[in-house]
């Protein structure tokens, strides 16, 4: 056992130092993790929460930074519900995606990936660094190295027939490949879901054996970035009360390598950054989170935001949900910290850029 102490010690697994005072900040409920592997996407949807991100974010992870930290937090329990992969769309943008899938899986992960299906109707399949003989092909390659299940988007974008059929046909392919698959609804009343899904069984012609419900914590709801009220309804549904910064379920990575623990701050590193500092140093850490702790009362959160945010939002298109709120006070707070030479009159200029909030 002795032999082991030097690679746990590395990893930050035992730790010779002082343990840190109590806090309510914790990643003891983390049971997932996101990466997001790319920004770049062949689609420009107009509820996209990265739209503004998109076009300031340079370069990502390489293979190696994607492998290492899939293996720290999976030693860290922190994926026990799984590791999902996203994007920007994966499929086409990131040649490495085959490899980072085979070796999540080869550690018995379960891991989900997130895509448009732009790829499910095409007759080859020429994706960067690949050749698949047919779309069938790529979903059982995927699912004969781990692949879980995909999570396919139903949104606006659907009036285009095009891309409904594209979904029509990932979900045959699945129903094919007996893996399963999980639809993914933003913008959407919940009261037509039920209808939406008869119409996606007729056109396919199958039963739909291989749809996974997906669970309110795992439906991508709220969003950051659009002025549209019809969104609004959701983030009042995705109400984590605030723990999403404090002691959250999920943790988000970006192609960058920057991490935080709510989906709709884009561009926060509320936990750190992988390319600084190992996971693992950021999961011991996050108890002492400055951000996280402005969270974990109201009244200190109402003082931080009518400090920090309320004098600038005048620089800002009006936000419709509590969550574009919160977004912006995380990432407020944590440039403020990160970046004390910058003026909150700039912080707030780039982040109304990075989340699309800027006035048009
Ligand atoms: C960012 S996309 C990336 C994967 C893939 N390109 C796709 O669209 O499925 C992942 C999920 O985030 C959702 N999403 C994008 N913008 C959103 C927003 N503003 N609010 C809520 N969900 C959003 C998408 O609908 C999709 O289900
Ligand atoms: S929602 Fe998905 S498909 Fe649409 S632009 Fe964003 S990343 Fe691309």
């Amino acid at each position: 056992m002795a032999e082991f102490v030097p690679i746990l010690l590395k990893y930050g697994f035992i730790s010779l130092l002082p343990m840190p005072g109590r806090s309510r900040c914790s990643l003891l409920a983390v049971t997932g993790v996101n990466f997001e592997l790319t920004y770049d996407c062949n689609l420009n949807c107009a509820h996209c929460l990265q739209q503004g991100i998109r076009r300031f974010t340079r370069g990502h992870l390489s293979t190696q930074a994607v492998k290492d930290a899939v293996f720290q937090v999976y030693l860290s329990g922190l994926c026990t519900s799984g590791v999902n992969f996203t994007g920007g769309e994966v499929l086409g943008h990131r040649n490495d995606f085959f490899e980072i899938a085979e070796y999540t899986g080869s550690l018995g992960i379960p891991y989900r990936l997130n895509t448009n299906s732009w790829w499910s109707r095409k007759s080859g399949l020429e994706l960067p660094g690949r050749r698949f003989e047919s779309p069938l092909d790529l979903v059982r390659h995927l699912k004969s190295i781990g692949l879980g299940q995909f999570a396919f988007s139903y949104d606006e974008r659907m009036s285009n027939s095009d891309l409904f059929d594209n979904l029509v046909a990932a979900i045959k392919l699945c129903e094919i490949a007996r893996i399963g698959y999980q639809i993914i609804f933003t913008g959407v009343d919940p009261a037509k879901i039920g209808g939406i899904i008869n119409e996606l069984h007729k056109a396919a012609g199958f039963f739909l054996n291989y749809l996974v419900p997906v669970s309110a914590e795992m439906a991508d709801i709220g969003g950051c970035t659009g002025d549209n009220a019809a969104y609004a309804w959701q983030s009042n549904k995705a109400d984590c009360r605030d723990k999403g910064f404090y002691h959250p379920a999920f943790l988000h990575v970006s192609p960058d390598g920057k991490v935080r623990t709510c989906m709709y701050a884009v561009g926060s590193a509320n936990v750190g950054d992988i390319t600084e500092n190992a996971f693992t140093d950021l999961i011991n850490d996050f108890p002492g989170n400055t951000t996280g702790r402005c969270f974990t009362s109201p009244a200190r959160k109402q003082a931080a935001f009518d400090n920090l945010v309320a004098p600038y939002l005048a620089s800002y298109r009006p936000f419709v949900h509590e969550c574009t709120r919160n977004a912006v006070l995380v990432r407020t707070i944590q440039t403020h910290f990160d970046c004390p030479d910058l003026s909150l009159a700039e912080i707030h200029h780039r982040i109304g850029r990075d989340l699309n909030l800027a006035h048009r």
